[in-house]
């Protein structure tokens, strides 16, 4: 399948739970799981959140989270601070983003489909937060100027993307030097090949489309990024995990980012 049929499958899916969430219903796409239905709603959703945090939220926020972690509580956000969240969804982590960092920062969501944008748009009116912008657009060409982001934060969508190395050369463009990353996404363990992923769960599911911690960690490294890990929470099936994803852009000029096909070992 081509980059932009994989991207309209995955919109269109993420479309119909959006309007499933803005109807009164739990993500049609698999109650509660990033959309595929192989998962159950105990691997993904918004339990993976702490009851103070769901008690902040609208609770079409809280039905429509698809992810597979908690980024908010991975990366240390600090008042005044510029987030983004690749694939923001019904806008959860950008809501509870932009309480974080307060008045004088700023929480951007971006998101490639339509539906979820007016979802979340709604969500954040609903929790009365100010300082939350919602961007239309791909991950792999984020609509921010470069050196604009201290954190970069993401729950479950680096896996749907199409094109991993445009990701990567992203986060090192739009971060400002020093800047971090926190993200949760679903990750293989190394032991896998590609053939093998797709085997355990669809790419919409957010399982055939997830690197390994391998490639994680090589794709940040030739990036330029350091301190990176990957650590696995809980398995969402056989040999496939939700895990946390740290790494920090080092102080000064990383130069021209070498990242290629070849170089992250990946699609
Ligand atoms: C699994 S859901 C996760 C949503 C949200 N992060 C959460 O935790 O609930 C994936 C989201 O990423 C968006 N998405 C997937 N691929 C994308 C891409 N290449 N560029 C921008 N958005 C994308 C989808 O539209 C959807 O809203």
């Amino acid at each position: 399948m081509s980059a932009d049929t994989v991207r309209d499958e995955v919109r269109d899916k993420y479309a119909e739970a959006a309007l499933a969430v803005s109807e009164g219903t739990q993500g049609s796409c698999g109650s509660g799981s990033c959309c595929g239905g192989e998962a159950t709603g105990a691997d993904f959703g918004s339990w993976l959140y702490e009851a103070e945090q769901r008690g902040e939220l609208p609770e079409t926020a809280t039905l429509a989270s698809l992810g597979c972690g908690n980024p908010t509580a991975v990366a240390d956000l600090r008042e005044g601070e510029v987030v983004l969240d690749l694939g923001s969804g019904g806008g959860i982590d950008v809501i509870l983003s932009a309480k974080r960092v307060g008045p004088t920062g700023i929480a951007y969501g971006l998101d490639m489909t339509d539906e979820m944008l007016g979802l979340a748009q709604r969500n954040a009116r609903e929790a009365g937060v100010r300082n939350a912008v919602f961007l239309r657009g791909v991950i792999e060409d984020v609509p921010l100027p470069a050196n604009s982001v201290d954190v970069v934060i993401s729950n479950c969508v680096i896996n749907l993307s199409p094109d991993k190395p445009a990701v990567f050369a992203e986060l090192a463009r739009v971060l400002k030097p020093g800047g971090r990353i926190g993200i949760s996404d679903v990750v293989a363990e190394d032991r896998l090949t590609p053939e093998e992923r797709a085997e355990r769960g669809s790419y919409v599911g957010c399982i055939a489309g997830a690197l390994s911690k391998g490639e994680y960690e090589a794709a940040f490294e030739a990036a330029g990024f350091e301190d990176v890990s990957v650590e696995f929470t809980h398995e969402v099936a056989d040999g496939i995990h939700g895990a946390i994803v740290k790494a920090g852009r080092p102080e000064g000029e990383i130069g021209e980012i070498p990242v290629t096909a070849a170089s992250t070992g990946c699609c």
